[in-house]
């Protein structure tokens, strides 16, 4: 089978290589897919270059989060059939930017019925993020504002709908027109466009100076810094990222004398130390999904030759919602 490989640790577009390889066997609790549809996402970037805090033995194949058709089951798994369609992540090495990935059996989740491939693809990490995020870390309240930075990405696009979803007045920050007019389409019902105005004095001025009751940052840096200028009284800051590669320094007097809660969120820690907690947020999204509330914004559907490409405009910013490739 075709499937990018790293060999060695660098820029993708200089370590990627398209090989021929064994289709993988599955083992013990694995799933091995067809896949459908693969999403390119922060961390795999992250990962080619190495700075992940998941570093996969060399040589891997990056592709943490696809839709896949289920061609066998290995032993210690159950419930599955051929030709299931399923989304969840890749069980590393063998990634989802391939023809055929693995899957850890236990972690994958039907893919809803409503979504196509490639919609489907980013509807568990992407989006189960956001939920925790909103939900269970920050507990967004209907009438609450929320701030979303990279407000027209991948995984800020998914929080913009479910904080529209929950009954947030949700206002998008964005670098840049074109992205504005994304997060206009997406439902934000304030949009600051950060390349030429100043989001702290907007966000101020639309709340009558009382401040976001919660900020989604995923970008770090400036984001966070200008986020504590604007943050509301008992305001909740979730920290998801540092797609501006600028990890800030919190000031604690700050907070103290503010009243805010700074978050951190790591999804893939829930995986491990509630794994309990992702089927019913599942279904609570799918739920969604069918009425129409939520649906991922896929920009551009590429194809397998498109990966280092697409994983180069991820990490310059350039892109909107998301890119999944369909080998
Ligand atoms: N905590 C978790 O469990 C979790 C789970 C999934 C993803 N993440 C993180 O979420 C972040 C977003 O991931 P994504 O795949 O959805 O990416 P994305 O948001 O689609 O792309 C990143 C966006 O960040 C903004 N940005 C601001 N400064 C930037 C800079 N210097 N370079 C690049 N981008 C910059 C850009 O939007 P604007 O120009 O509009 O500002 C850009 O489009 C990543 O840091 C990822 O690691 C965390």
């Amino acid at each position: 089978m075709k499937a990018w490989q790293i060999t060695r640790n660098g820029d993708p577009v200089d370590v990627l290589e398209l090989a021929e390889v064994p289709t993988p066997e599955p083992g013990p609790g694995q799933l091995l897919v067809r896949v459908l549809a693969a999403v390119a996402n922060f961390p795999d970037v992250l990962m080619c270059v190495g700075t992940y805090q998941v570093r996969p033995p060399l040589p891997f194949t990056p592709g943490v989060e696809l839709c896949g058709e289920v061609v066998s089951a290995g032993p210690e798994t159950s419930g599955f059939a051929p030709g299931d369609r399923v989304i969840g992540p890749a069980a590393l090495p063998h990634g989802g930017y391939a023809e055929y990935a693995l899957m850890p059996a236990e972690s994958v989740v039907p893919a809803p019925a409503v979504l196509d491939d490639a919609e489907a693809a980013p509807f568990h990490m992407t989006y189960q993020t956001g939920w925790f995020g909103l939900h269970r870390r920050a507990q967004l309240r209907a009438g609450e504002t929320l701030l979303v930075h990279a407000a027209a990405g991948g995984v800020g696009s998914a929080a913009v709908q479910l904080g529209k979803a929950a009954g947030a007045r949700v206002i998008g920050v964005v670098g840049g027109p074109d992205k504005a007019a994304v997060a206009r389409e997406l439902g934000c019902d304030v949009v600051v466009d950060r390349s030429s105005e100043d989001f702290a004095a907007v966000v101020k001025e639309v709340t009558g100076g009382r401040g976001a009751d919660v900020v989604y940052d995923s970008v770090g840096g400036d984001a966070f810094r200008k986020s504590t200028k604007c943050i509301a009284f008992e305001g909740r800051i979730v920290i998801v990222g540092f797609a501006s590669g600028d990890i800030p320094a919190a000031a604690l007097n700050h907070a103290l004398v503010k009243n805010y809660s700074i978050l951190g969120l790591h999804w893939g820690l829930y995986v491990r130390v509630d794994p309990g907690a992702i089927k019913p947020v599942h279904a609570e999204l799918t739920a969604l999904a069918d009425a129409g509330k939520i649906r991922p914004l896929i920009s551009e559907r590429l194809t397998l030759a498109d990966v280092p490409d697409g994983l180069r405009r991820l990490a310059a910013g350039t892109t909107t919602g998301k890119l999944v490739f369909v080998p």
